[in-house]
């Protein structure tokens, strides 16, 4: 993989134009754009098709969490919607997880295209550990072993990654493989601010942690030239 396809650039704009402006601009310097709730909903899902004809691929992030027949159903949109990579909530559970898993694989092998990536989100980062024993329930474990306990269970269920902070990417890797994919925001380059994300890894940790892919957004974004930044950004990563 080139050093480009590892950058997911964030689309946290609310309007069609400011996000298509961003990837005619930056769709030569990053591997893909993630499509949050704030875009997805403001403009509907024709925002991936668009974004694919201009040349980019999609990371939706929407973070499904239902009853499986529900989320599978939602997953064999995505996959017809063309979308590269999109996620759900582990807590949705097992079947949940091994339904969607199944369901986009036979959709895209019916449509006969690639299916997209599955991503499981554990923990979210802003739980604390507090949080999880007290309103969440999740007593004797950890915030850190419950993300790991939760993609160890992703894998088998058949999900192709995780969404994890960079602190969790090295015991992902060594409980689930390779192949597994590692998507880790949280990225900030040494030479940018770090706006409201506090435990922050550069570019290069990150990949060095073992990342398949880093979502950034402001760092590139908010940049005074954000092709250069995205160029600095590729050079870190090759080097
Ligand atoms: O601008 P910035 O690089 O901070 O954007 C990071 C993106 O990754 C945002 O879309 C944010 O919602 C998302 N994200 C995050 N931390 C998490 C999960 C998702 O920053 N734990």
């Amino acid at each position: 993989m080139q050093a480009k396809d590892r950058i997911i650039l964030a689309l946290d704009v609310g309007t069609r134009e400011e996000a298509l402006d961003l990837v005619r601009k930056l769709k030569d310097y990053v591997g893909a754009f993630k499509v949050g709730m704030q875009l997805f909903n403001s403009t509907g899902p024709e925002i991936v098709k668009t974004i694919n004809e201009l040349g980019g691929k999609v990371f939706v992030d929407l973070k499904f969490h239902d009853i499986p027949n529900t989320v599978a159903e939602a997953g064999k949109v995505m996959t017809r919607l063309g979308c590269y990579m999109f996620n759900l909530h582990a807590a949705g559970g097992r079947e949940m997880m091994k339904k969607v898993a199944g369901e986009v694989e036979k959709e895209a092998a019916r449509l006969s295209i690639s299916a997209p990536i599955t991503l499981a989100v554990t923990v979210l980062t802003s739980i604390s550990q507090e949080e999880l024993e007290n309103d969440m329930l999740i007593a004797g474990l950890k915030v850190e072993e419950v993300a790991l306990k939760w993609a160890v269970m992703a894998k088998e269920c058949g999900m192709k990654g995780v969404v994890c902070s960079p602190h969790e990417i090295k015991a992902v890797r060594a409980a689930c493989g390779p192949d597994f994919k590692i998507v880790t925001p949280g990225i900030r380059p040494l030479w940018s601010e770090k706006n409201d994300q506090k435990r922050i890894t550069t570019p290069k940790q990150a990949l060095e942690l073992g990342a398949d892919y880093m979502v950034i957004g402001r760092p590139i974004t908010k940049a005074d030239n954000p092709k250069k930044a995205a160029e600095k950004i590729i050079e870190e990563l090759e080097g």
